[in-house]
């Protein structure tokens, strides 16, 4: 084409599209069904974005990350501090100096940055905020008591800075529905009987082999859970817990620092889970909580966190998070980023674990026919997602079997990552019956990496014992507990962290686990597929992945290199 029809061109486009450049052209755009309007917002009224900076270097993160996380690498285990990553994404002075022209072109003063440069926080008006991003509007929502800020409408923005960024925070995605942590028992017709063991620490510790002795003892070494949910736990719930539960073992009884905003209030199950549990398996080790960073109710919680890592030199070695949003309700532009933050936290050995949802497979309900829902985070390649088992025998500490709910499957944004490819491929192979090839993509990301009990907890909240909690938000922190430990033994011995587990964990081909072979999940209730979704086998699944922990022995496979 000829330069000047191409001008001509690229002038009709940028008429046509009147505003500029749009950035997240496949965020789906509607406001969740639980979020009811309020109000307008007043042309004066404040609100704080988060401009997601285009990084340099991303391929070589990506390689990179490959080396360190890579067992027979010589490489492997040679992490990078926060500075050390901050020098290789940082934005190009350019990109810095076209957004930040542009920001004060319309009178925005007040940005802060973080530590890698690649994310700028800024407060302005709603007003300015609608010139700067033509399209939107900004409102004010609620959903049980709590207000966000969003604009619901694609937003542009100017052609010369489009290239400079990837998104803008803080404008479409609404926070997610919390998973419904079960609290019901299943029901007497499930297993003859309204009596069922539970599951509390002990049960933990005697079901993954952990003798009294297994406790944290390095000075440095530290975990983490984050939630981002208006949930909080309470520090007396904890005590309490301790006090109950956690027999005959050494542990803490407090959380060693909190970050971000622990509201007043009821405390939440689903918060009271996961640091009762992180801190039972991974016992006396240092624990702290990330809670609902974000202080502004036009913040993404969940972005504000990832922000957060990148602005601490020091943060603990594994963190477990259970959270997650459908897949098909994000930009890929926005997914694909926060995988970049994932690359960063796993160049810097550190661990992150998801749950994989609770609701099997997922089912989006189309026209014609469904499919199969993948959940994100679970889904993105550069997290250990954890699934979750319930006793086959419910009176009995023994074999694991599916627990139903155990989200899993495959990703139909990220491909497979290398590390993944023959233990998925031999599923593929191997297995029976499986779902109709249309319900899900087998060429993406499969989920998830391991298990543990997700079935029948007890918890302390609001200071009562309550039995039968379930859900993956049980089972992650189990697992990023006993990974902590390991870490602990490998600190020992002066070995690097874990880090991002996965090359390694598909090496190890299930050692040092217990293989999941029975039971598949929930999937869509129609006709072709009846309620299932994958079904678990020898080996690993996308329903329990590679199995749950066997301490002593993933301890020995992992306390090498
Ligand atoms: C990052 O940390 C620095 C120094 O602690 C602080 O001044 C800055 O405001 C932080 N950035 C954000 C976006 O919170
Ligand atoms: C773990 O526990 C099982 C069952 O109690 C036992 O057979 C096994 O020897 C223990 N140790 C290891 C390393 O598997
Ligand atoms: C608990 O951890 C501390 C270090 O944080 C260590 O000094 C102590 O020995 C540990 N306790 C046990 C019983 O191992
Ligand atoms: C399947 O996943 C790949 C990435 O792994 C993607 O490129 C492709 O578009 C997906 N197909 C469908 C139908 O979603
Ligand atoms: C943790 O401390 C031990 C000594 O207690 C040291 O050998 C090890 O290198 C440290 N590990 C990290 C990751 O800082």
């Amino acid at each position: 084409m000829k330069p000047k029809m191409r001008m001509l061109l690229s002038l009709l486009l940028s008429v046509w599209l009147a505003y500029g450049e749009l950035l997240e052209t496949d965020q789906p755009i509607s406001v969740p069904e639980d979020w009811e309007y309020v109000e307008q917002l007043g042309p004066l009224e404040e609100v704080e974005l988060t401009f997601a900076l285009k990084q340099q270097n991303v391929d070589r993160l990506k390689d990179l990350l490959e080396l360190v996380s890579d067992p027979d690498s010589h490489h492997y285990g040679k992490y990078l501090t926060l500075e050390e990553v901050a020098s290789l994404v940082r934005p190009s002075q350019l990109t810095e100096k076209v957004v930040l022209t542009w920001l004060q072109s319309h009178g925005v003063k007040n940005c802060r940055n973080i530590h890698t440069r690649d994310f700028l926080q800024c407060s302005m008006t709603a007003r300015v905020a609608e010139t700067l991003l033509p399209g939107t509007k900004f409102y004010r929502y609620n959903r049980d008591g709590q207000t966000v800020v969003r604009s619901p409408s694609q937003y542009s923005v100017h052609d010369d800075v489009s290239q400079h960024l990837d998104f803008v925070g803080g404008v479409l995605r609404f926070p997610p529905k919390g998973r419904e942590v079960s609290t019901g028992w299943a029901g007497p017709g499930r297993f003859g009987s309204n009596f069922h063991l539970g599951v509390t620490p002990t049960t933990l510790r005697t079901r993954y082999n952990m003798t009294a002795a297994d406790v944290g003892t390095a000075a440095n070494n530290s975990q983490a859970v984050a939630q981002f949910l208006e949930q909080f736990y309470h520090p007396a719930d904890l005590a309490e817990f301790m006090g109950l539960f956690a027999r005959g073992f050494k542990h803490h009884t407090e959380v060693e620092r909190v970050v971000g905003r622990q509201g007043g209030g009821k405390a939440g199950i689903e918060a009271s889970l996961d640091v009762e549990y992180i801190m039972s398996t991974g016992a006396n080790i240092s624990t702290w909580v990330f809670t609902n960073p974000g202080r502004h109710e036009s913040q993404e919680p969940f972005l504000q966190w990832m922000l957060l890592l990148s602005n601490m030199s020091t943060v603990p070695w594994v963190h477990t998070i259970s959270y997650g949003d459908d897949e098909d309700s994000l930009s890929t532009a926005y997914m694909n980023r926060i995988n970049v933050e994932f690359m960063k936290a796993g160049l810097r050995g550190i661990s992150m674990l998801f749950a994989s949802g609770d609701s099997g497979a997922g089912c989006k309900h189309l026209a014609k026919e469904n499919v199969f829902r993948p959940s994100f985070p679970a889904s993105s390649p550069y997290v250990t997602t954890v699934g979750g088992t319930s006793f086959k025998n419910p009176f009995k500490i023994s074999y694991e079997v599916t627990d139903y709910i155990s989200g899993g499957g495959f990703s139909n944004v990220f491909a497979m990552p290398d590390y993944q490819v023959k233990a998925v491929k031999a599923y593929l192979k191997n297995m029976q019956a499986l779902p109709p090839k249309s319900y899900f993509n087998s060429s993406g990301r499969a989920y998830p990496d391991m298990a543990a009990l997700s079935d029948n907890y007890w918890i302390v909240s609001n200071l009562v014992p309550i039995p039968w909690v379930s859900g993956t938000s049980a089972s992650t922190p189990v697992v990023g507990g006993i990974l902590s430990l390991i870490n602990d033994q490998r600190f020992l011995k002066g070995l690097p962290s874990l880090g991002f587990l996965n090359p390694r964990l598909y090496k190890l081909q299930g050692t040092g686990l217990y293989d999941v072979t029975e039971g598949c999940h929930l999937g869509c209730l129609d006709e072709k597929v009846e309620g299932n979704g994958f079904c678990a086998a020898v080996s690993w699944d996308p329903v329990t992945g590679w199995g749950t922990p066997n301490y002593p022995a993933l301890l020995t496979a992992l306390l090498q290199g």
